[in-house]
């Protein structure tokens, strides 16, 4: 890096570069301050230089032509926010062969190749910075690589996508539908360009991962989580939930267990008395158990534009000044040094679980429904059931158990399925509760 200033190459120009070259020109004297020389944008790499953009990008820095971009020998930093595998990997993978520090905000790719990436980056004496890669703004990379380092961390529990997290608070909290509050957080951009990924889980799978990997130093990826969506969310559950005193989030769930490691994104209730429940709208929040400092709590923006672009500008910033490309080698906690991990199967896992049968409104039912729950070894904890003026035959149980195996409440949900005093499918959501810490 020269002495006078430091370059700046972005890929992608899209909701978070637009932020990301909001930053660095109003805070370009501060920052040039903070760090003793400039920081100067060299050139944009874009799919297509005519868009509109939100950032005003002088007309000479931007390029559509790879070789244009990896061609200019004053950039020292590549910052990556345009997302995906496929070519932005190979564009990476490019800026680490040819020397350069990569800045970047992608989790796909991280939760996919991080490995492989880390150990080119090593290979070529250059650093990956990803802190926008997971929950936006929140600096929570930062706190589990260098803040909590002198812990173990036993477990961490997070609500990682905004837009989901969005669409619960809209549908609890105001009555809407789930469809309309997509469209709303699409509106706001906190969405992914896909927001099936959003709303499948799949996006807090990928970060989870990359989490996961650093609180444990295991290697993981995204196909190492079970994961599960709010997609198949009925109305009537969520209203259950508050009346038994939960509400509902979608949890992205890392646990360290004698037999193994849990990694997990469900939906699920938390019980009201828990910080997690009471966190709102698009904003993300990872709790964090470590044996020696306890429960960590970390709360923040976690989508948007310029909350993501505080975390690329931070990393911008913090490999400038010198002391993370130094960390990423005198510390062995990065991805390409993790352990092999082993996984607990998922049908092991212990929880409690919130099951809602709609029961034929018949004498004897109750029996016949606590016997088949019971023969597979689980134990209710509460029964619910409302006085009912529907003629349809059949009327919502709401039972909640304590903790029982998941394989073994999947039997139960199928058995109750075939039974003649059930109709259809019970809903079925866990009931996550969080060590004492
Ligand atoms: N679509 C993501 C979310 C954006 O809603 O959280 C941040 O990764």
């Amino acid at each position: 890096m020269s002495e006078a200033s430091i370059g700046i190459g972005l890929i992608g120009c899209g909701t978070v570069g637009s932020g990301v070259i909001t930053l660095l020109g109003e805070m370009r004297e501060a920052y040039a301050q903070r760090l003793g020389r400039s920081l100067e944008l060299r050139r944009v790499l874009v799919r297509n230089t005519t868009t509109p953009r939100d950032a005003v990008v002088p007309a000479n820095l931007m390029t559509d032509d790879p070789e244009t971009f990896f061609g200019d020998p004053d950039i020292d930093i590549v910052v990556e926010v345009a997302g995906g595998l496929d070519p932005v990997g190979g564009f990476v993978e490019r800026a680490l062969a040819a020397g350069k520090h990569v800045v970047t905000a992608n989790k796909s790719l991280l939760a996919a190749r991080g490995v492989e990436l880390f150990a080119l980056a090593r290979k070529h004496d250059v650093c990956i910075a990803f802190e926008a890669s997971c929950g936006g703004g929140i600096p929570i990379l930062q706190a589990l690589k260098f803040g909590l380092a002198a812990n173990r961390v036993d477990a961490l529990y997070g609500i990682l996508n905004g837009t989901c997290n969005y669409i619960l608070s809209q549908m609890s909290d105001h009555g809407a539908e789930y469809d309309a509050a997509l469209t709303d957080a699409k509106a706001k951009g906190f969405a992914e360009a896909d927001p099936t990924l959003d709303v499948t889980g799949a996006d807090a799978a990928q970060k989870l991962a990359i989490l996961a990997s650093l609180a444990f130093g295991v290697a993981v990826n995204a196909d190492d989580v079970s994961c599960q969506g709010i997609d198949e969310i009925e109305i009537e559950d969520i209203h259950y939930g508050v009346e038994l005193g939960y509400a509902i989030k979608l949890l992205a769930i890392a646990e360290r267990q004698d037999e193994g490691y849990v990694l997990r994104v469900h939906p699920c209730f938390v019980h009201m008395d828990e910080p997690l429940s009471q966190v709102r709208d698009a904003f993300n929040a990872v709790s964090v158990f470590g044996h020696a400092v306890g429960h960590s709590m970390f709360y923040g923006h976690g989508a948007g534009q310029m909350p993501t672009a505080s975390a690329v500008v931070s990393d911008i910033l913090n490999v400038a000044a010198g002391w993370y490309p130094q960390a990423f080698k005198s510390m062995a906690i990065w991805p390409d040094q993790h352990e092999p991990s082993q996984m607990v199967d998922p049908d092991d896992v212990n929880n409690r679980y919130y099951l809602r049968i709609a029961a034929r409104d018949v004498p004897g039912v109750m029996a016949k429904v606590a016997k088949i729950i019971g023969d597979l070894g689980i134990s209710i904890s509460a029964i619910l059931q409302h006085e009912s003026d529907e003629d349809s035959g059949f009327v919502p149980l709401i039972i909640t158990t304590h903790d029982a195996r998941e394989g073994s409440v999947r039997q139960a949900a199928e058995a109750l399925a075939q039974s003649d005093v059930v109709a259809g499918r019970p809903a079925c959501l866990r009931i996550i509760e969080l060590p004492t810490g």
